[in-house]
């Protein structure tokens, strides 16, 4: 594939994690975000990984700057005029969203797909907001970008096979697998997963066991790389809580009902590894 260039907003966890896979698969990328700081964050946490990769052998350090070269820093939503591809990995809020789409629509050419990388939020409502829905898909990537294999593509009602089509070969070409899912609150991710993850909530909630015995049930017993409420830590308890509320509301079922503890941990500020405290607490 022709190499090109992206635009991609948010410059956080998983926004930094994309603009790498993108640079490390050819690609030109602006990484966005409001403040110079909050992209310097983005690009030191890519620079950390490239060095490990160095360290590890898997880069040679031409390439690693080569790499580097390919990220500019951008504050300005206007970049994405000169790209072919706008990937929003902005924080997981409709509203914010929303705000942004709305803009890139006066910005973006015609032809330039607009990617989002939600991770429960309805794209065809999003594609609403702009003068071209056929051009707005998810692109749902898992974290951590660089190590986690699948990108979640989510047609909305109008989106075009021709979207459809260059966001896949885009997914492969970044060494990713591509899985096809419909627009439905969750996806299939979020919606199998997230329930796993309140319900372990509930089960601490509940006192039927540590958070280490959880943890360790669904490490040893169930062989996941993580368990449920490290993983939730990761993840982020905001993130999770969000996406329960989501899950409750597009469905208005109670068995989607985020857990008490997951929401008191949020109102306290713990939000798991990035704040330093969560489930369990980081340095
Ligand atoms: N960024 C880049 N690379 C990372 C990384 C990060 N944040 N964390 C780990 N890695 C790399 C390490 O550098 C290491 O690479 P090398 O083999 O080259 O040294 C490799 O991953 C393995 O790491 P570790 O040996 O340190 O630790 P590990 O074997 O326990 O793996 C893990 C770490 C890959 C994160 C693993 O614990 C795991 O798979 N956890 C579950 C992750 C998961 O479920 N992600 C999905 C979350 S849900 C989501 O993203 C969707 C959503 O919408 C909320």
């Amino acid at each position: 594939m022709e190499k090109q260039t992206v635009i991609v907003i948010g410059a956080g966890q998983m926004g930094s994690g994309i603009a790498q896979v993108f640079a490390q698969a050819g690609w030109h990328v602006y990484l966005n975000d409001l403040q110079t700081e909050l992209i310097e964050r983005g690009l030191a946490a890519i620079r950390k990984n490239l060095a490990h990769q160095v360290e590890k052998q898997k880069l040679s350090s031409e390439e690693r700057d080569a790499v580097l070269s390919r990220l500019t820093p951008s504050t300005s939503l206007e970049d994405a005029a000169g790209a072919e591809m706008v990937v929003e990995a902005a924080t997981e809020n409709m509203k914010v969203k929303k705000e942004i789409f709305k803009q890139l629509s006066g910005i973006a050419p015609k032809d330039v797909v607009l990617a989002t990388n939600t991770s429960s939020l309805p794209i065809t409502e999003l594609a609403a907001v702009t003068d071209r829905p056929e051009n707005v898909i998810g692109m749902h990537f898992m974290n951590p970008v660089p190590v986690m294999k699948l990108v979640e593509i989510v047609r909305g009602l109008v989106t075009s096979d021709q979207v459809y089509e260059k966001v896949y070969d885009t997914a492969a070409a970044l060494g990713k697998t591509a899985v096809e899912v419909n627009d439905f609150p969750g996806f299939v991710s979020n919606r199998v997963l997230m329930p796993m993850i309140n319900e372990a909530v509930y089960t601490l909630y509940e006192g039927v066991a540590t958070k280490e015995a959880i943890d360790e049930v669904m490490k040893l017993g169930m062989n996941h790389p993580m368990g449920p409420l490290t993983l939730a830590d990761f993840i982020g308890l905001d993130t999770c809580l969000y996406i329960m509320e989501t899950l409750h509301e597009g469905f208005g079922d109670d068995k989607y009902r985020p857990c008490p503890l997951l929401r008191k941990y949020v109102n306290a500020g713990w939000l798991g590894r990035k704040t330093g405290r969560g489930f369990y607490t980081y340095e």
